[in-house]
């Protein structure tokens, strides 16, 4: 136990039937998978043959060149993960968005997860039967996230991002915000403002915090949120619908994409 140690790891495109032996997801689990986005020109063809056609209309619609196979791949491996758990072929899975954006999988509605994508970087969480959200954010030091945490977060949360070493105030200030992302795309709502309601609780229990809602009609609301130990320069959260989960990194093995036990 303790924190989840999550390592980004690069998926081929290769659709080898793998997902004939589906991955078991009990209902207390939160399984997170950590991927590069990377594709290479040899893999382009392959990884577009996945995706949907809006998915690859929306990759298209990107500028860059660099945002296009990120999407691409992104989209890509998202079907490669999730139809190990849907016994279905990557290609096959129907996959819309809810009116807020969410994306679900209409086919198999016990089945949630969430993607989060940022500077070449993806984290998916899949979850059975309660809503799941995950959000990744890489640490940028020119950024004033004193300014950002007046602006925006609550007292309490400025008072977290301020205290204690100055040289691990973006960490801080990107946990509370992190926080925040991973509950409200749990809820299929994505981020709401305003924020400042809301605040980050430390449990000390080196597993758990909580994002407390100060939003509701009857009072504070606590919601569990789990952190990531995704290596320097990243901070990244996982927060579900329930209250007794626990997360299991997941990883490939050579071949095909397999859930490391
Ligand atoms: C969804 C949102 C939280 C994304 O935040 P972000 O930090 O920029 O991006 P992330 O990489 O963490 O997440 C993006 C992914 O979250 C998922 N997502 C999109 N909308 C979502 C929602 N409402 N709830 C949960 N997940 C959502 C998608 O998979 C998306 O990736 P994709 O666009 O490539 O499919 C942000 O765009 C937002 O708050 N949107 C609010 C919803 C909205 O804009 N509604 C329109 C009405 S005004």
């Amino acid at each position: 136990m303790g924190k989840a140690k999550v390592t980004f790891q690069r998926v081929p495109f290769k659709t080898d039937g793998a997902w004939q032996s589906p991955i078991a997801i009990p209902r207390d689990d939160i399984q997170v998978w950590g991927i590069v986005l990377e594709v290479a020109d040899s893999e382009l063809s392959r990884a577009a043959s996945i995706l949907s056609h809006d998915e690859r209309e929306r990759a298209e619609r990107l500028i860059s060149e660099e945002h296009r196979r990120q999407s691409m791949a992104a989209h890509a491996i998202l079907r490669l993960i999730l139809s190990r758990y849907c016994g279905a072929s990557p290609e096959q899975l129907a996959i819309r968005r809810t009116s807020d954006g969410k994306p679900i999988l209409s086919d198999y509605p016990s089945l949630r997860f969430n993607l989060t994508h940022s500077h070449g970087r993806a984290l998916i969480a899949v979850a059975r039967d309660q809503e799941v959200g995950v959000d990744l954010e890489q640490v940028r030091r020119e950024v004033d996230v004193v300014r950002l945490a007046e602006r925006f977060l609550s007292e309490r949360d400025l008072a977290f991002v301020k205290h204690g070493d100055p040289a691990h105030r973006h960490e801080r200030f990107l946990k509370a915000w992190v926080a925040r992302e991973a509950v409200f795309k749990a809820d299929g709502r994505g981020i709401t403002f305003p924020l400042h309601r809301d605040y980050l609780e430390l449990t000390g229990d080196g597993i758990k915090d909580c994002l407390v809602l100060g939003d509701t009609a009857s009072g504070e609301r606590r919601r569990p949120v789990q952190f990531l130990s995704l290596g320097p320069g990243w901070i990244g959260a996982v927060a579900a619908e329930g209250t007794d989960w626990t997360v299991t990194v997941c990883n490939r093995s050579e071949s095909h994409i397999n859930r490391e036990t």
